[in-house]
C-alpha cells in the first residue's frame, strides 16, 4: 500500500416511480404511434411520478439510500453529497442540501450541479477530484430527475423521450491503483438554445406571459442534438480511453447516456466496436438525462456485466450543449457480497431517525420564532430569551 489516493466506486442503487407509461398510452392521446417512436428511438416505455409525494429529492434519497447500503458506508462517513439535475427541487435550496439531510449525512457539505444530461459524469469528476485531493474520504454523487413535470404533454417532438428516475454511486478513498482513473469534460455554450428550458430563470422569471406562452417546458431542437450527439461521443470516449493509457479494444463495457439508438449505434460503428460492449435499457426508461448513465451502470452490475478489473467507460452529452466521459477500472468484487439482515435494519432505522432529527429541528426552529420572536424584539426576557437562543444555537450547530 502506498500513499497515492485513487477514487473507488464502493457503492450504488437506482430508484424509478412504479408508474410506467408506454408508448401505446401515449399513442391513446396523441398524433404518435409506437412505431414511430420506438424505430426513431428505441424507446417502449418510461416511468414517471404519479403524485406531488413523489419529486426529484424522493428519488434521489431512495437512490442514496441503496447505495449507502451496499457500500456498507455509514452516512455519518460522507463528506460531500453532489447531485446533477436538470429539475432540481427548488431553484434554492439545492436538492444535495435536503438529501443530506433526509439521510443523514451531517458530516457532509452539499451542493447541485447543472450540466444537462452530462451531469452526473460531471459530478462523477468532481467527486473523484476530491477524493484524490484529499478534500473528501467519501462522495455520494447521485442522478436524479423528474422531467415529466417539464415536459409539454402536447409537444410529440419532446414528450416521448423523457422519463424519471434517479441512480447513485459512492465514491471512496482507496489506495490501490483502480476507481476513476481518467475524466473529459467539454462544453459548447453557443448551442444553449437547442435544448433549453426558456423561462423560470433570471432571465424569464415565471409570469402569466411565460406560463401561457408553455416557456417552462422542454424546448429541443431533435435534429441538431442528434447531429452533436453523434459526433461528440465517440470522440469522449476515444479521449478518455487515451487519457486513462488504454486503448479502445480494452473496454469491457461502455455505458453511454441512454437518449436514443440511433445515436448510440453510430457511436458502434464510429468507435469499431462489437455492439455487444455498449450497455442499453432505453427501452425501459427512455431519457432520464443526469439519471440515466448510473441507472444503467447500476443494471448493467445486476445484469452480471462487470467484473472485478474490468476497464468501462461512461459517456454523456447533453444540454448547455455538455460533453463528458470518465474510465473506470472497476475494484470491487461483483456480485457484492450481500449485506447481512441486521445491516440493513440497522440502516433503516438510522434512516428513520435522521427523518425524526429533521423534523424536529424544523420544528423547534418553528416555535422558537412563535414564541421568542426575532432576537432583539422585546417580549422574552432574562432566562427563558438566554435559554432559547441557547437551543437556537445548539441547532445552528
Ligand atoms: O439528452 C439529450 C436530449 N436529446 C436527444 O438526445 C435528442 C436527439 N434527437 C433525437 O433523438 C431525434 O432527433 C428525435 C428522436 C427527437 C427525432 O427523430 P428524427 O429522425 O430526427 O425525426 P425528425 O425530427 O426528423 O422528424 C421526422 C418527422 C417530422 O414530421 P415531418 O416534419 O417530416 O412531417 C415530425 O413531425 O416525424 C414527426 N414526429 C413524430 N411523428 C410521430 C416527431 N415526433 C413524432 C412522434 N410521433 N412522437
Amino acid at each position: 500500500m502506498n500513499g497515492e489516493r485513487f477514487a473507488q466506486i464502493t457503492g450504488w442503487g437506482m430508484c424509478v416511480p412504479e408508474r410506467v407509461l408506454t408508448n401505446a398510452d401515449l399513442a391513446k392521446v396523441m398524433d404518435t404511434t409506437d412505431e414511430w417512436i420506438t424505430s426513431r428511438t428505441g424507446i417502449r416505455e418510461r416511468r414517471v411520478v404519479s403524485d406531488a409525494k413523489e419529486s426529484t429529492v424522493t428519488l434521489a434519497i431512495r437512490a442514496g439510500r441503496e447505495a449507502l447500503l451496499t457500500a456498507a458506508l455509514p452516512p455519518v462517513e460522507l463528506d460531500l453529497v453532489i447531485v446533477a439535475t436538470a429539475t432540481p427541487e427548488y431553484i434554492f435550496p439545492s436538492t444535495a442540501c435536503l438529501v443530506q439531510d433526509a439521510l443523514g449525512a451531517v458530516n457532509a457539505g452539499a451542493y447541485d450541479l447543472s450540466a444537462g444530461c452530462s451531469g452526473f459524469i460531471y459530478a462523477l469528476s468532481a467527486a473523484a477530484d476530491a477524493v484524490r485531493s484529499g478534500s473528501a474520504d467519501h462522495v455520494l454523487v447521485i442522478g436524479a430527475e423528474t422531467l415529466s413535470r417539464i415536459t409539454d404533454w402536447t409537444d410529440r417532438n419532446t414528450c416521448v423521450l423523457f422519463g424519471d428516475g434517479a441512480g447513485a454511486l459512492i465514491v471512496s478513498v482507496r489506495h490501490e491503483r483502480c476507481g476513476i482513473l481518467a475524466s473529459v469534460l467539454g462544453s459548447d455554450g453557443s448551442g444553449g438554445e437547442l435544448l433549453i428550458l426558456p423561462a423560470g430563470g433570471s432571465h424569464a422569471p415565471a409570469s402569466h406571459e411565460t406560463v401561457s406562452a408553455g416557456e417552462h417546458f422542454i424546448k429541443m431542437n431533435g435534429r441538431e442534438v442528434f447531429r452533436f450527439a453523434t459526433t461528440v461521443m465517440p470522440r469522449a470516449a476515444e479521449s478518455v480511453v487515451r487519457k486513462a493509457g488504454w486503448h479502445l479494444d480494452d473496454l469491457k463495457l461502455i455505458i453511454p447516456h441512454q437518449a436514443n439508438t440511433r445515436i448510440i449505434e453510430s457511436a458502434v460503428k464510429r468507435l469499431s466496436l462489437p455492439p455487444e460492449r455498449f450497455f442499453i435499457n432505453l427501452e425501459r426508461y427512455g431519457n432520464t438525462s443526469s439519471a440515466s448513465i448510473p441507472i444503467a451502470l447500476c443494471e448493467a452490475i445486476d445484469e452480471g456485466r462487470i467484473s472485478s478489473g474490468d476497464k468501462l467507460a461512461l459517456v454523456g452529452f447533453g444540454a448547455g450543449l455538455t460533453w463528458a466521459a470518465v474510465a473506470i477500472e472497476w475494484g470491487v468484487p461483483l456480485p457484492a457480497r450481500p449485506q447481512p439482515w441486521y445491516r440493513r435494519v440497522f440502516a433503516h432505522v438510522f434512516f428513520f431517525l435522521a427523518g425524526l432529527r429533521s423534523t424536529a429541528r424544523r420544528s423547534a426552529r418553528r416555535l422558537y420564532h412563535v414564541v421568542a420572536g426575532p432576537v432583539g424584539r422585546p417580549g422574552l426576557s432574562g432566562r427563558i430569551r438566554k435559554a432559547a437562543d441557547r437551543l437556537q444555537a445548539w441547532l445552528r450547530r
